[in-house]
């Protein structure tokens, strides 16, 4: 899977420090080269002796006590991919402020090659404003992040703060150097809008969101730049880009901020909101026998429209079968159209199921079993890759 691929490893001090060892072997395991850098700290936690024998090769711990004469550019250099786990706040800090004062720090302002950060710490450190500033910084950067996890941490804790798994970054490592989606931006967006009758009421819909964010933590995966626009309050993978918003115009606005080669548009866009929202709450006693509408902007129509157009994939959720779905794929323009019937039982809304069928522009149909959405959100963007790859 990664034959050939150089692979940077450098371990910093936290007790996950032992994780990376297993990941050093496999990542050889999988065909890579490996070279390990270690921080002062890491040293304390493991012996650099465990690398070695896993790698081949002695971990470089020093900026001035290598073999090489400039260790840090020459590692940058060499490497296909720079990893960071475990990634300690002390490291995230220096190189979100570009503070390269040791071997770690100086290789990773050096290179210009994808870096993988797996932060570890505890909680209290994880939420510190200091570090989610950092972690704003970072993402900016453009480095890609997996984890941290929850579960237990060093002394004893459980929270937010545990280093991916082994596996976990293996994948993301994959997604990488393997993944079709490397320097591609992909914009996906998610949710139902809300349109304000009062500042306590809403016009809604059932949607959820985690069609979307499933698409979104897939995307990840396979090396793409995700930005994510979306109404639901769901976790995503971190090295996502997420903007949040409310109502259809909220996230017209931001859509058309973006420039992506390819969208993905899941959310449910209310066609409709209510002409004028009260400003303050109305009384029952005031009554409400109608409420006047207004057309919303259609979002995917204005994507499509595009001079420049992305590799644009349309979701209908319909409850009048496949043909209606067909139509609005050939009204609406888009390369691919995702259709569910949202009143099929496992489908659709709020599940984490969903049977979906593709459409395509020649109007040719796939009809997929009933999957998980992560596994729906991979078809989609097995599609999305062939057909990006069929446009040249
Ligand atoms: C037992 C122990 C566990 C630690 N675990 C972590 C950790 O998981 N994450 C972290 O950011 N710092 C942790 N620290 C603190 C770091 O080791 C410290 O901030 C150090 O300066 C990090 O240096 P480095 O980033 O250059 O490796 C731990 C310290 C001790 C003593």
């Amino acid at each position: 899977m990664l034959r050939g691929r150089r692979v940077l490893l450098c371990v910093t001090g936290g007790v996950a420090a032992y994780k990376s060892a297993y990941l050093a072997r496999r990542l050889v395991e999988a065909g890579a080269m490996v070279r390990v850098e270690m921080t002062e700290s890491a040293l304390e936690f493991v012996g650099p002796q465990t690398f070695a024998a896993i790698t081949g090769e002695a971990p470089f711990t020093g900026l001035f006590d290598a073999a090489l004469v400039s260790p840090h550019t020459e590692l940058a250099r060499w490497a296909d991919l720079v990893v960071v786990a475990p990634a300690t706040a002390a490291t995230l800090g220096r190189i979100a402020n570009g503070i390269s004062d040791d071997l770690v720090t100086a290789t990773v302002l050096a290179t210009t090659v994808p870096v993988l950060l797996a932060p570890a710490m505890h909680t209290e450190m994880w939420e510190h404003p200091a570090t989610v500033r950092n972690l704003e910084t970072l993402r900016e950067f453009g480095y890609h992040l997996v984890g941290p996890e929850e579960g237990p941490l060093a002394g004893g804790d459980i929270g937010l703060g545990r280093v991916a798994e082994p596996e976990e970054i293996m994948a993301a490592v994959a997604g990488i150097l393997g993944g079709e989606g490397q320097g591609r931006r992909i914009l996906i967006t998610a949710g139902g809008t809300r349109e304000p009758v009062d500042p306590v009421r809403f016009l809604g819909n059932r949607s959820s969101g985690k069609m979307g964010h499933a698409i979104a933590d897939a995307a990840v995966a396979r090396g793409y730049d995700v930005t994510l626009v979306t109404t639901a309050d769901l976790p995503v993978h971190p090295a996502a880009k997420v903007i949040r918003v409310e109502t259809a115009e909220e996230m017209f606005g931001a859509v058309e901020g973006i420039d992506p080669e390819i969208a993905i548009m899941a959310a449910a866009v209310a066609d409709f909101r209510p002409a004028d929202a009260a400003e303050s709450k109305i009384p029952r006693a005031d009554g409400l026998s109608s409420i006047q509408l207004a057309s919303t902007p259609d979002i995917l129509a204005s994507v499509v429209g595009r001079v420049d157009r992305p590799f644009t994939v349309g979701f209908a959720a319909e409850t009048g079968g496949l043909d209606r779905a067909r139509e609005k794929a050939g009204t609406k323009g888009v390369d691919l159209m995702v259709y569910n019937d949202v009143t099929e039982p496992g489908s659709g809304f709020g599940t984490d199921t969903n049977r979906v069928a593709f459409i395509d522009r020649e109007g040719e149909v796939e009809e997929l079993p009933l999957l998980a959405k992560r596994e729906v959100a991979e078809r989609i963007l097995d599609r999305v890759s062939a057909g990006v790859g069929g446009r040249g």
